[in-house]
């Protein structure tokens, strides 16, 4: 029996990196998957992959910066499928800037990308879960929404905001609806390509117990846990996942 059989996903940032895994793995446990990112022709290769595979997916092409983008999703996933049962609020926008040096465009797009858009989606779906008496809310968060990083201000603090949004969101959703995030440490993904890769992380990986840079199918397969009923008395929790790094 598949997990997700005849459950409704939208997973945002889904064109790359850990979305584009989960997608995969949500679509392969029964799930019809709606990938979202900026770039089509990346989002049209992931629904092949997942009907090659047999399973049920579609894209819709949206900014997560904006508004009508947000909208456009929900409606283009009821039009398609109807109803939502999963929402993995994924997609991240990193910003690199040091504190004395970050400008306010910058710090707005971390937040627009970072948590106003899990506010907005989550916001849109919610009364659909709660009518059906169940929901599934999932947040990438970050070790960075955890702790402090030098250089990162506008990252840290959107991802910091992700982690209370995601309690704000199991407390006030409930009972129907469960919410927790997701903690990544360093994941191979173009995100980190996009700061050196794993060589750019080394020392961090070094001294964590697993001595290993995580994989996408690594947060994948927490990210199935959440959204079936193994953790269906699990809610408003920030895990980590991360190899262990900083216990
Ligand atoms: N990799 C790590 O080490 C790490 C660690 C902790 C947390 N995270 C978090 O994990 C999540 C996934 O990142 P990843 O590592 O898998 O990176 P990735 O491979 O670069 O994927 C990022 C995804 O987010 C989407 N995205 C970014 N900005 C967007 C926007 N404005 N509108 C719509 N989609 C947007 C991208 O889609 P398009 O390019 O198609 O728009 C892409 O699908 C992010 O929230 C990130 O902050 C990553």
């Amino acid at each position: 029996m598949k997990r997700l059989n005849g459950k409704v996903a939208i997973v945002t940032g889904s064109t790359s990196g850990m979305g584009r895994a989960s997608a995969i793995l949500f679509a392969k446990e029964g799930a019809k998957v709606v990938v979202t990112g900026r770039n089509e022709s990346r989002a049209q290769e992931v629904v092949n992959e997942i009907k090659e595979a047999g399973g049920d997916a579609i894209y819709v092409i949206a900014d997560t910066s904006k508004k009508e983008d947000l909208d456009k999703i929900v409606d283009e996933t009821l039009k398609a499928y109807k109803t939502v049962d999963i929402l993995f609020n994924n997609a991240g926008s990193l910003s690199l800037s040091p504190f004395m040096e970050i400008k306010c465009d910058e710090w707005e797009k971390s937040f627009k990308v970072n948590v106003d858009a899990a506010l907005i989606l989550t916001k849109k779906v919610a009364p659909i879960m709660k009518a059906k008496g169940k929901g599934v809310i999932i947040n990438t968060s970050s070790v960075a929404g955890l702790m402090g990083y030098h250089g990162f201000v506008g990252y840290v603090t959107s991802k910091h905001a992700m982690s209370g949004l995601t309690k704000s969101m199991a407390i006030e959703l409930g009972p129907e609806i469960r919410a927790n995030a997701i903690c990544p440490g360093a994941i191979e993904t173009a995100m980190l390509d996009s700061v050196g890769g794993v060589s750019a992380v080394q020392a961090m990986v070094d001294k964590s117990p697993l001595k290993r840079a995580g994989t996408p199918e690594d947060i994948a397969t927490v990210a199935l846990f959440l959204a079936t009923d193994d953790s269906s008395f699990i809610t408003g929790q920030l895990i980590r996942v991360d190899g262990g790094v900083d216990i």
